[in-house]
């Protein structure tokens, strides 16, 4: 085929995949063309417009490392993760909702003993989460895998400005499911927002906030994985969350309690908040 053209050109390009034996390869790279074309059909880009673009993709690469990953947060705040998520969580009534997995998740977080403290020293509003993974017929699960990962006070994550991990652990479940540990309050925070993706937001006219979490990553054998936040009731943000991942069943009160005998027995001297959320697993 030659003089190709605006008409020609897209189903062109599709038949050039008729050879392709991956069929999962080839529906993909098909629908990529066509979905493509027609974005670029609707917007008619300048020649200029066409290089931004291509500067915005390279500057999003070069901005990644080990510690940044400026592709999920394209993904997050485009609404491409959230999107993902929900096609592949399609949830049977009763079991714990699904959101994002962010950026700041790491493998190999320290191990830690139940009712351990994980703020490493950082300061803010002590904070103690329990609960309890039950399986979705409501029998705790003994022994389940639980990650736990927040900002701290401030809004910030260990990745972001420390040297060493906080404010995140691995923590297996007792014989009746049952979990806890000492954090601190974790504050909404804007997500890295010096690079291309926070120039897209401005442009775009929105603020880089996410509302106050706490995420969790829950295993168990038998058990489809569980990747989900639990979010601070009241917090300004939960109708506005920069990457989309609230949802009405992950938000709980994170209740702020006077000094005295919290609910694991610890003496407190000072003000302290509590989070208690119970996980129900989906069985596979
Ligand atoms: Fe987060």
């Amino acid at each position: 085929m030659r003089d190709l053209n605006e008409n020609t050109l897209t189903d062109e390009v599709i038949a050039r995949f008729k050879n392709c034996e991956n069929p999962r390869v080839k529906q993909i790279s098909e629908a990529l063309v066509r979905h493509l074309h027609a974005f670029v059909r609707e917007i008619e880009p300048t020649q200029q417009e066409w290089e931004s673009a291509i500067a915005f993709l390279t500057h999003t690469g070069h901005m990644c490392d080990d510690k940044r990953q400026e592709f999920i947060l394209l993904s997050d705040t485009l609404g491409v993760s959230m999107l993902v998520d929900a096609i592949n969580h399609r949830m049977p009534e009763g079991v714990t909702e699904t959101t994002v997995l962010g950026p700041f998740y790491v493998e190999n977080a320290h191990q830690f003993p139940l009712g351990a403290d994980i703020t490493q020293n950082i300061e803010g509003t002590p904070m103690l989460i329990q609960g309890t993974v039950r399986s979705q017929n409501g029998s705790p699960i003994p022994n389940a895998h639980i990650n736990i990962w927040q900002s701290d006070g401030e809004g910030f994550y260990d990745v972001q400005h420390l040297d060493s991990l906080a404010l995140r652990g691995q923590f297996h479940a007792d014989e009746n499911g049952n979990f806890s540990c000492w954090t601190l309050r974790p504050s909404a925070y804007p997500i890295p927002d010096d690079g291309p993706v926070g120039n897209m937001l401005r442009a775009q006219g929105r603020h880089p906030y996410r509302p106050a979490h706490v995420h969790f990553m829950i295993q168990a054998p038998g058990h489809q994985k569980l990747v989900t936040h639990v979010f601070a009731d009241g917090d300004k943000y939960l109708d506005s969350d920069v990457v989309f991942g609230v949802k009405n069943s992950l938000i709980r009160n994170f209740e702020l309690h006077e000094p005295g005998t919290a609910p694991d027995g610890k003496e407190m001297d000072k003000p302290y908040a509590y989070l208690r959320y119970d996980f129900t697993l989906k069985a596979v």
